[in-house]
């Protein structure tokens, strides 16, 4: 993962997608959306490499070694977006852009979901749009980088 743009992260249970409560999270599968990401991502000539993982220590892992080989990253960090100081943390040391993205509006839902450790140390946070919270992500990551070029 080695000097890669954009770096998209899913947590827990994300791998289920499709099946795992289909009115909440839609009905197309993670490799379906991350499928779609990838061909949006070469149009917009951005490599970028797509992983899902229920570990919050392979999560945490896989930020360290973003850090300084990675220029964005796009997490949905699933359940671990209300539990996870050590992601959050990790977070902290990265120093590209982070979007954190979510297919449901955790505001719309359980209190227990209100609070995102993560959006705190995030450049910003897109919630509600099933699939289309991943791909508006990648035009923040676009709007991001290139905002960094005109400002160089
Ligand atoms: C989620 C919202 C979280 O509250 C939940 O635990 C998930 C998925 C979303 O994409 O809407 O696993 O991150």
């Amino acid at each position: 993962m080695i000097n890669i743009d954009l770096l998209v992260i899913s947590g827990p249970n994300l791998n289920l997608l499709g099946r795992r409560e289909p009115d909440i999270y839609g009905r197309k599968s993670l490799e379906e959306i991350y499928s779609k990401i990838k061909n949006q991502s070469k149009k917009n000539n951005l490599n970028v490499e797509c992983i899902q993982s229920n570990s919050e220590s392979k999560i945490i892992k896989l930020i360290h070694e973003a850090t300084n080989n990675v220029k964005a990253i796009i997490i949905n960090p699933g359940a671990f977006t209300h539990t996870s100081i050590a992601i959050r943390d990790a977070l902290s040391v990265f120093d590209g852009k982070i979007i954190e993205v979510h297919l449901s509006n955790p505001h719309d839902r359980e209190k227990f979901r209100h609070l995102s450790l993560i959006s705190g140390v995030s450049s910003g946070v897109i919630a509600g749009f099933g699939e289309n919270s991943y791909y508006l992500a990648i035009e923040a990551v676009k709007l991001l980088l290139n905002m960094d070029k005109t400002n160089e």
